[in-house]
């Protein structure tokens, strides 16, 4: 992890924020390169929920919602975590997590086990943030951050309904910013306070709920690895009984095996009708369907697949960071599917002279509009390489002499590292089909 975040910070993808006050705690702003790869992450989400689709429709509701919204949820009374503090260090730990973490005096040792540790009795902690709607700060202005974005689809399921015109089966899929006042936010981006979240809510008729339920597991398992991760890092688990939510009667996780071990990437829950059904409880709305064909009236159940956008992206990044030896040399590499590479194609001039600038311009107008280009002519060739290896350029194009005289480029490829001559006036429609060609990751050869 270390290494990753390491590259991250080095490239300009992913930096803790707020740095020139000295940061807050775990809370990462994502630079140029960090904001196309989780922009690509996001596109191939909607890609796989909508564009191939026909039965799920697109949402952005706010981030502020009525609070009577989170009471119906039960957030307000149970999205809590159960927290200690320490009498003698001060600091506060997930009373549920002990064993994994670090005392701060005795690092060697879990919390509570160090010679001079004083643990409280844990309690419970809500992890929504709060915060004030208007000029007065009273008790009735209290607003919450959403601490998921699947409320605000429960909350539009009639709206959608009737805009929409679909019938369950169907679905609404959102992207957006959730935040909970985590109490042991780390691993990077993995658990932070402020994060972006991929929902899907599927509405079915309850005969058909557990049928989706499989379906949609299949379904986004097999996401993850057609965009390269490798099929051995990546892992489908049934909760247990005791571990289910309040309100699922099924969930899964599909785990990635992190640098810190199988850790949860998304989950997809069987949330019956429990959110509809409160919903409509707390509203007053009715929150169903009528069913024309058989003159039936029903509480459709919901099949949630929900993952992490950053939390996505982190499993991307670390199953494409790669250090190999090269002529002697390491060259460390992102073997990002091209899908998800920031930069698909990068152009670099030999030498800055002799019109190589000026004929790498033209290459760069001709490609950018068709894929994500950029120029680059600082530093040895060898630098320039590497650079682009570092944030997983898939292809680097490089004009030299010969490319004045014959109108030819040296493409060269980020995994085999394999050059081609290619006429410029065939660059475009040769880098497009190789990009569009399927792709696995490299790493399973190893
Ligand atoms: N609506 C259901 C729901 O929110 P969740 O398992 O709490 O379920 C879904 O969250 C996904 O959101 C997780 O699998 C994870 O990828 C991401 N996520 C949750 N908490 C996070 C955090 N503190 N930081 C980063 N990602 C988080």
């Amino acid at each position: 992890m270390d290494k990753i975040v390491a590259l991250c910070k080095r490239r300009g993808l992913i930096f803790a924020s707020s740095e020139i006050y000295g940061g807050l705690g775990s809370t990462y702003d994502y630079g140029h390169y960090g904001v196309l790869l989780k922009q690509n992450v996001k596109n191939e989400w909607w890609r796989a929920m909508l564009s191939e689709r026909d039965d799920v429709v697109a949402l952005d509701s706010a981030i502020l919602q009525h609070p009577r919204t989170w009471e119906a949820s039960g957030h307000l009374a149970g999205f809590t975590d159960p927290l200690a503090d320490c009498r003698t260090c001060g600091q506060r730990f997930r009373a549920d997590h002990l064993p994994e973490l670090q005392c701060p005096r005795k690092p060697s040792k879990p919390p509570g086990d160090g010679p001079e540790c004083d643990l409280t009795e844990a309690r419970d902690f809500n992890l929504m943030f709060e915060t004030t709607m208007g000029p007065v700060k009273d008790a009735g202005a209290t607003v919450y951050l959403r601490p998921e974005t699947a409320q605000g689809i429960f909350v539009n399921f009639k709206n959608v309904l009737q805009f929409s015109r679909k019938k369950p089966p169907f679905g609404i899929a959102q992207v957006g910013k959730s935040f909970r006042n985590e109490i042991t936010p780390g691993n990077f981006v993995f658990r932070t306070r402020e994060f972006e979240q991929m929902e899907m809510e599927f509405f079915v008729p309850p005969a058909a709920a557990s049928e989706w339920y499989e379906l949609w597991k299949q379904a986004r398992h097999d996401w993850y690895t057609e965009l390269g991760i490798r099929a051995d890092h990546l892992r489908l688990r049934e909760h247990d009984a005791g571990e289910l939510s309040h309100y699922s009667s099924a969930t899964a996780d599909i785990e990635y095996l992190f640098p810190i071990g199988w850790s949860e990437l998304e989950g997809i829950a069987n949330r019956g009708d429990f959110d509809l059904t409160q919903h409509a409880e707390y509203s007053g709305e009715k929150l169903e369907y009528f069913d024309p064909q058989s003159k039936q009236r029903y509480v459709p159940h919901v099949i949630e697949p929900a993952a992490g956008a950053d939390r996505a992206t982190l499993a991307f990044l670390v199953d494409a960071y790669d250090e190999e030896d090269v002529g002697g040399e390491q060259r460390t590499v992102l073997k990002l599917h091209p899908r998800l590479a920031p930069v698909k194609v990068a152009v670099l001039p030999l030498v800055r002279k002799d019109g190589q600038p000026e004929l790498s311009r033209e290459i760069v107008s001709a490609l950018r509009g068709r894929m994500q280009t950029e120029y680059d002519e600082g530093g040895t060739i060898g630098k320039r390489y590497r650079r682009q290896d570092e944030i997983g350029t898939p292809f680097c194009v490089t004009v030299d002499h010969q490319t004045l005289e014959d109108r030819t480029v040296t493409v060269r490829e980020r995994d085999s590292l394999a050059q081609q001559r290619v006429a410029i006036d065939a660059l475009a429609g040769v880098l497009a089909a190789r990009l569009a060609e399927p792709w696995q990751s490299p790493k399973l050869a190893k």
